[in-house]
């Protein structure tokens, strides 16, 4: 790695660190994930996607991610991404083209972002996956200690702690084959490509059980 690109990361490291505070489900910190959109609407915009996220954003299958309590700025970069092609998924590229109205997007991510967080079993648990995720890496500085993201107002990083398993795994797999390069800093590809399969399942278990 390039002295360059460390001084960036951890620029952006500090900057993310810097912002922390606590992501929980209190008012105030609902308030800020929400953003604009009119979660109430979103709910009945949304059922076509409920359909396989969930409901309430807690989708059953570890095919399909789970969007509780997810930032909704997260949730609409995602979308975007998906209709420009910089990440691609045979089943939800397709599901993101039918997202054409701006005011629906807002009003969709709010109405996810607007449920309880995303919660694991916290009987799963990964010594080596903990190590992995608060060291090294540095995936907490980002993430979040708790994996809920850096603080409510800070909607970079999306909420990882309490995600399926199985989607964890895909995602970092994705990363560092280049299969998901939708990541502006080049940050998620970087860190995924230094990590071993048996890293991921580790640090994919103990993040699943937050
Ligand atoms: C037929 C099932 C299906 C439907 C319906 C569906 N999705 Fe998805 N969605 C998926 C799958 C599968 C993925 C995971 C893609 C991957 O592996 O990268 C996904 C991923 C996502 C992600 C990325 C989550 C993350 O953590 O990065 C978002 C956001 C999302 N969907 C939102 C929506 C919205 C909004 C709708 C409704 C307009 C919707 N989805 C409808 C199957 C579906
Ligand atoms: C410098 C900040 C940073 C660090 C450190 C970091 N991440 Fe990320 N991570 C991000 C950002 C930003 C995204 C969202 C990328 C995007 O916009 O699609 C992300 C996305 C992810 C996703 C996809 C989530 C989803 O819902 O699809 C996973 C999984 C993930 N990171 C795991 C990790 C793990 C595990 C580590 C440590 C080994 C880590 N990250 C370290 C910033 C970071």
């Amino acid at each position: 790695m390039s002295r360059v690109r460390l001084n960036a990361v951890s620029g952006l490291v500090f900057m993310l660190f810097a912002a922390a505070a606590c992501a929980d489900d209190s008012e105030a910190a609902v308030k800020l994930r929400i953003g604009k959109g009119n979660p109430e609407a979103g709910k009945a915009k949304s059922a076509m996607c409920q359909g396989c996220h969930g409901e309430d954003g807690n989708s059953a299958s570890g095919t399909f991610p789970k969007l509780a309590g997810q930032y909704a700025a997260y949730i609409q970069k995602q979308i975007r991404d998906f209709k420009a092609g910089s990440r691609k998924d045979p089943v939800m590229s397709d599901m993101a083209a039918t997202v054409t109205d701006e005011q629906d997007l807002l009003d969709i991510s709010a109405y996810f972002a607007s449920q309880k967080l995303m919660k694991g079993d916290s009987a799963v648990h990964s010594e080596s996956g903990q190590g992995r995720f608060t060291t090294g890496n540095g995936c907490s500085n980002c993430h979040g200690a708790t994996g809920k993201g850096a603080g409510p107002g800070n909607p970079d990083a999306p909420v990882i702690g309490g995600q399926h398993r199985d989607y964890l795994i895909k995602q970092l797999k994705d990363f560092a084959s280049g299969a998901r390069n939708n990541e502006a800093s080049g940050m998620m590809p970087m860190i995924a490509a230094s990590l071993s399969d048996e890293e991921i399942e580790d640090i994919a278990n103990y993040v699943s059980g937050m």
